[in-house]
């Protein structure tokens, strides 16, 4: 399956299964909206709470805090979004469409990769010796020429953003006959700029009405509010305030499904640091991140660091945490060492003193800052990408057909359904048996009762949603009131007292098994 497939697959597999839906849909969907279905809440619930305990529970010094997302019109000019939240734009004559000039330009380089992962997979799959992908990589002429071409257009474009040289980027573009993808013209104007915050009135027109803009970040509400938590929790630097909500960018190029959504929710940790110790909890924080992401159990080879070479004005540090996702390897999680800019331009636009007094060096100073910021929505396309495999499995005992079984290897404590209850058939007491247990559970578990079909056809129904372990309620219960578990990922199946049921779930389902990893 290629990787395209892959994604496809995945895309109809989360509509299919109720995870996720395009926004308004009967009325043919809004652009880059996703609205979350039955399981999708769920699982986006459970992605929350793991990264909010690790968060909140695990450290003595972070708090929460839920900032409304409309602020005063200043925060915004304050923070810079004004003035400088704008991404390069450049539009196509023919298609009249508009898109992100360093989206372009990294798909071209995404294309240089498909091709020499291509010219791999073909040598690799040829007859001969063993082949050594290392060697291929540095004499195949094919891969060298693609790999010098993707290096020369990554250099380029890092350069030409980090001069802010409209005119460079667009001759990139130009140069490597970068075409629209709906025209296939090159025909481009020049590039300019577009501020990506969305806008609405608050107050009625005879009140004299106020533009103000839905929040693009969740950051500026922990800023704003850094006196109330730190005076009324009677915090220490250093300290945290972590926050989970919804954020909004007019994003111009919105694909890839839910990677780059117009509303989405962020997940923001601020870190509140003496000056001066800023670098070194940058790396505590890089570290411990990416040790959040691996305690999931995915394959480790499929996360790495990007560290900035351009750095924003008021940074000193920043590094991306990237996921190899079926297009390519790309960013879900930013860790940034922010100085004292926000704090210190909330101070000079508010007129308010936003200092910290250290009762330990006897002085008064403005905190430097280190981010971790967490697309919730793109964490859960992480998930689910990362989980989605299709296998081959014999179709029944009996016989040694085989058919082809989907499933989400979901870490057990992020899956939406924990458990399936299953009676054999649908009679002779067995449903009621199942039910009786299915009511004793469900207060600790998210479990779902299923006599629908064969049992195989059940089973199919639950790997496909993630359901880490199904029961089989059969005969034998209703006198040993044993039931046969079956795990998801081997299909292995062995006999289980109910009684047993709920020790056994809290031990392989609990968020605890993830969050112990961690501490
Ligand atoms: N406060 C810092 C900040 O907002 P960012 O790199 O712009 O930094 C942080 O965003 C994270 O938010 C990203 O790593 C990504 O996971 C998520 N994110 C940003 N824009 C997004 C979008 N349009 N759709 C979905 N997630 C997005």
């Amino acid at each position: 399956m290629t990787k395209e497939d892959h994604f496809k697959k995945l895309v109809a597999h989360c509509k299919e299964h109720g995870f996720v839906f395009p926004s308004s849909e009967i009325y043919d969907g809004l652009g880059a909206v996703y609205d979350y279905g039955q399981l999708g809440v769920e699982l986006k619930n459970n992605i929350k709470r793991y990264w909010w305990e690790s968060m909140v529970r695990l450290h003595d010094n972070v708090v929460g805090l839920d900032s409304a997302i409309f602020m005063h019109p200043t925060v915004w000019k304050a923070s810079g979004h004004v003035d400088a939240f704008n991404d390069p734009m450049i539009d196509n004559k023919d298609s009249k469409k508009r898109y992100r000039v360093d989206v372009l330009i990294e798909e071209q380089i995404d294309k240089y990769d498909e091709q020499i992962e291509r010219e791999i997979e073909k040598a690799a799959a040829l007859p001969g010796d063993e082949f050594n992908e290392i060697i291929f990589r540095h004499t195949d002429p094919r891969v060298r020429e693609y790999t010098k071409r993707r290096d020369e257009l990554s250099i380029r474009l890092s350069q030409a953003l980090q001069d802010d040289d409209f005119d460079h980027l667009r001759q990139i573009i130009i140069d490597n006959k970068i075409v629209c993808p709906v025209s296939g013209t090159c025909n481009w104007t020049e590039v300019r700029q577009f501020n990506l915050m969305f806008a609405t009135e608050m107050g009625f027109a005879a009140e004299g009405s106020n533009k103000i803009f839905l929040r693009p970040e969740t950051a500026q509400g922990i800023f704003v509010n850094f006196l109330n938590v730190q005076k009324s929790g009677r915090m220490k630097i250093p300290f945290g305030i972590a926050q989970v909500g919804k954020a909004f960018r007019n994003e111009i190029v919105a694909r890839q499904f839910i990677f780059r959504m117009r509303e989405f929710e962020q997940m923001e940790m601020q870190f509140f640091v003496r000056p001066g110790t800023e670098l070194e909890w940058f790396n505590h924080w890089k570290e411990s991140r990416m040790k959040w992401h691996r305690a999931l159990g995915f394959n480790a080879g499929d996360y790495r660091f990007h560290d900035h070479e351009k750095l924003a004005h008021y940074a000193n540090a920043a590094t991306d945490i990237e996921y190899r996702f079926p297009f390519g390897f790309k960013e879900v999680e930013g860790i940034h060492s922010r100085t004292d800019f926000d704090l210190r331009r909330h101070q000079e636009f508010s007129g308010k003193k936003i200092q910290y007094f250290d009762p330990e060096l006897n002085e008064s100073f403005t905190p430097h800052v280190v981010e971790t910021s967490i697309g919730l929505d793109r964490m859960f396309l992480q998930v689910i990408s990362a989980a989605y495999y299709e296998d081959e499995v014999i179709k029944k005992k009996s016989s040694t057909a085989k058919e082809t079984r989907v499933v989400l290897g979901l870490p057990p404590a992020l899956a939406p359904v924990k458990l399936a209850v299953m009676p054999l058939v649908k009679k002779n007491g067995l449903p009621e048996k199942a039910t009786e247990i299915l009511d004793q559970l469900r207060f600790d578990f998210n479990c779902q009762y299923d006599d629908k079909d064969s049992i195989g056809r059940r089973y199919r129904r639950q790997d496909a949603i993630g359901t880490p372990f199904c029961i089989t309620v059969d005969y034998s219960t209703l006198t040993d009131n044993n039931v046969t578990i079956r795990y998801r990922d081997s299909m292995q199946q062995e006999r289980v007292d109910v009684e047993d049921l709920p020790a056994f779930l809290k031990e392989k389902t609990d968020m605890k098994t993830l969050l112990r990893q961690l501490y």
